[in-house]
């Protein structure tokens, strides 16, 4: 009996039935543990527990359906330019939650430079989605932009990746729950750091969703990040750095603070700018 209540709860997929955003919050989001997390900076460097959240590049705002999940007095203000996932995100992840949790989220779509009010306790841009700034002083506006919002004791959390793999053109597959997730770098640009990414997802039945998501960035280190951080007025910057698994070679899903991190072929690093 189990085997069969399993077996007809496990997703099938292909091409054509498949939902991209689907795809993309099983295969690439972790956000209950990302939530849980930036309680714990908040905690650690404020002292005190944070109300206000916004979620930049907010997509379909699964983090911040988390976030007012997590705790009753959470709140959160979604960001993001595209109607698209947003509509997504409202009948999808906005509908899963109660009255209650649904009052305490806003969703806004605009332009992250323009948004400065209400002043938040955190602002999140996660997936590395600030890579879309690709000249300095775009990322210093936005950075500058990301200040004003933040009232006195204001903590802004994003990710970093990088290593060899990072400056190299490939395809790296990982088998997902019913589908394969591609994750390709199909260019880089070693004078200037462009790079051009893609996800694709591959499925049983042979079918393929090709191009589903298409980034067009600049590969920012964390020193950069933290030294434009540092002109637009963060007082202080902190890196959290993934720990290794020793029997796999891959992350741990373990983050601890770190000054300079190691050569690791692929990495992920949280930078937290604390003002
Ligand atoms: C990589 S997705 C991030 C989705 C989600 N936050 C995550 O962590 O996976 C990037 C999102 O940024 C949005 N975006 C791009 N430029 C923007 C801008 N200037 N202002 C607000 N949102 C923007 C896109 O519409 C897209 O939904």
């Amino acid at each position: 009996m189990q085997k069969l209540s399993a077996m007809a709860t496990k997703p099938v997929y292909t091409a054509r039935t498949a939902d991209k955003y689907v795809l993309y919050q099983e295969s690439v989001q972790n956000t209950e543990f990302e939530v849980q997390m930036v309680e714990r900076f908040f905690k650690k460097f404020r002292g005190q527990s944070p109300v206000l959240l916004r979620e930049d590049f907010s997509g379909t705002f699964l983090f911040a359906c988390d976030w007012v999940r997590r705790n009753k007095k959470y709140q959160a203000l979604c960001v993001d330019i595209d109607p698209e996932p947003i509509q997504w995100g409202r009948k999808h992840n906005l509908s899963q939650l109660s009255q209650a949790e649904q009052s305490r989220i806003t969703i806004k779509e605009a332009d992250v430079l323009k948004v400065h009010k209400p002043l938040a306790d955190i602002v999140v841009a996660f997936n590395f989605s600030y890579w879309l700034f690709k000249e300095r002083e775009q990322l210093k506006t936005y950075f500058q932009s990301v200040y004003q919002s933040l009232g006195p004791k204001g903590m802004f959390v994003m990710d970093s990746f990088g290593g060899s793999a990072a400056h190299s053109e490939q395809e790296e597959p990982r088998k997902c729950e019913g589908f394969e997730y591609i994750w390709e770098h199909e260019k880089f640009h070693p004078l200037t750091s462009e790079m051009r990414c893609k996800i694709h997802f591959n499925f049983k039945d042979g079918t393929k969703i090709r191009n589903a998501f298409v980034y067009d960035w600049r590969l920012w280190t964390p020193l950069e990040v933290r030294e434009l951080l540092g002109e637009v007025g963060f007082q202080k910057v902190e890196f959290y750095w993934e720990g290794t698994d020793q029997e796999t070679g891959e992350g741990n899903g373990i983050f601890r603070p770190a000054k300079r991190g190691e050569a690791a072929e692929c990495w992920i690093a949280y930078i937290i700018g604390l003002k």
